[in-house]
């Protein structure tokens, strides 16, 4: 198909994507639920009234308590990516507080491939911290360690290791129940949402308390645990960054777009998209990118926050920030301290 008619019929789709993923009776987006980060919604809402497929809804309405994680897990994920992207052109933003992201969502892209595994990452990550907690009856630490370790080297497995099964079941079953039909669209997001998960069980990590006199560790005490959720976002952001284009057929089987290298296997770990980005530079309402006019940028630097490649060559605006400050502080007898007023300037730029 010709580029241009291409864009037009992705185009349109959005359009019909975002205008029927509001209505109850659209039951293919499993990406609504990230509705439920949004503001307008009352914290009291039950599954029933939020924006969810039928499918999500019953799995919730079967597991309310699994709520305050489901909402936990978006806030995080949404968090944890406006934190890795903070410095680049796409920062991340919530265009809007009913669609929380707009193009981005349906466009393909590795953005679309960064949301959808950081998303379903901290649905494990939060569901897993409950079970932990002793929230759930489903779910505790894992006990298939209990009574394992090496005694002869000093440790042994004890305490509460995290088990992320639960969570990594809930959820697949929470974000991959949209049903119809496979596009190519909605394998690779299931796939990245899978990579995801992937990533924190990748990541998890074992930690040990010393017994013994005075600190000799003599004894250890070990637990497998989580990483915490930046270092699961950080690893994503690696994954983003080398992430593998594929080609936008709706098989079975994902291959990779690179003619050479279609016989290269693409691993379960690896995040995917079909469409290149757009370069974000410029506003397009339409499309839901912000552009990078007025973003702060800093003058020095080569990466993706310098003016250079933040402003993509419209060169910047220079302010001059005051700051005032307590400063020379000296205790004075008896009893307060007593400080000036320091002013320093510094330069800020913003992007044109
Ligand atoms: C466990 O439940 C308590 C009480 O409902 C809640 O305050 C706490 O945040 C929960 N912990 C986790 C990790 O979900
Ligand atoms: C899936 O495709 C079939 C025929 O190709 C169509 O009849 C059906 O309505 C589609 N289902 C959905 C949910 O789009
Ligand atoms: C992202 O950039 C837009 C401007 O392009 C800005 O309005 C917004 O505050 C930024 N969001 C975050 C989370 O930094
Ligand atoms: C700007 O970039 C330079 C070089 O990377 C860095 O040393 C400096 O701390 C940055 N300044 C700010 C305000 O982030």
């Amino acid at each position: 198909m010709e580029k241009s008619a291409k864009f037009g019929i992705h185009r349109l789709c959005i359009f019909l994507i975002l205008f029927f993923s509001f209505f109850p009776f659209h039951s293919q987006g499993s990406w609504m639920w990230l509705g439920i980060t949004s503001l307008s919604i009352p914290e009291k809402m039950g599954c029933g009234n939020l924006p969810l497929t039928n499918k999500q809804k019953d799995l919730c309405k079967r597991k309310p308590y699994l709520l305050p994680s489901i909402k936990e897990g978006a806030r995080m994920g949404i968090s944890e990516c406006q934190t890795q992207f903070k410095y680049e052109r796409w920062n991340c933003s919530t265009t809007s507080e009913f669609s929380v992201f707009g193009y981005e969502l349906t466009s393909g892209t590795k953005e679309t491939a960064f949301i959808y595994a950081v998303m379903a990452a901290g649905l494990v990550h939060t569901v897993t911290r409950s079970c932990s907690a002793g929230n759930m009856t489903e779910c505790s630490c894992d006990t298939t360690l209990q009574g394992g370790g090496s005694p002869r080297e000093g440790w042994h497995w004890g305490g509460c290791s995290d088990d992320i099964q639960y969570g990594m079941w809930f959820s697949r079953r929470f974000l991959d129940s949209a049903t119809g039909n496979a596009s190519a669209l909605l394998a690779m997001n299931q796939h990245n949402s899978e990579a995801g998960r992937q990533a924190v069980a990748k990541m998890m990590s074992t930690d040990c308390r010393c017994h013994g006199v005075s600190g000799s560790c003599a004894v250890k005490t070990c637990w497998k645990t989580m990483s915490t959720f930046e270092k699961v976002g950080s690893f994503l952001k690696d994954r983003y960054e080398n992430s593998i284009q594929v080609l936008d057929r709706s098989r079975k089987k994902v291959r990779r777009k690179e003619k050479d290298q279609r016989r290269v296997p693409v691993s379960k770990e690896e995040l995917i998209y079909v469409n290149k980005s757009p370069n974000y530079c410029l506003e397009d309402r339409k499309a839901g990118i912000a552009g990078t006019r007025g973003r702060k940028c800093n003058r020095t630097s080569a990466g993706p926050d310098g003016c250079n490649l933040l402003c993509c060559g419209r060169g910047y605006n220079t302010h001059v920030v005051r700051h005032v400050e307590r400063c020379e502080c000296k205790f004075v007898w008896c009893c307060y301290v007593r400080c000036r007023r320091c002013e320093s300037m510094t330069d800020m730029h913003t992007c044109k």
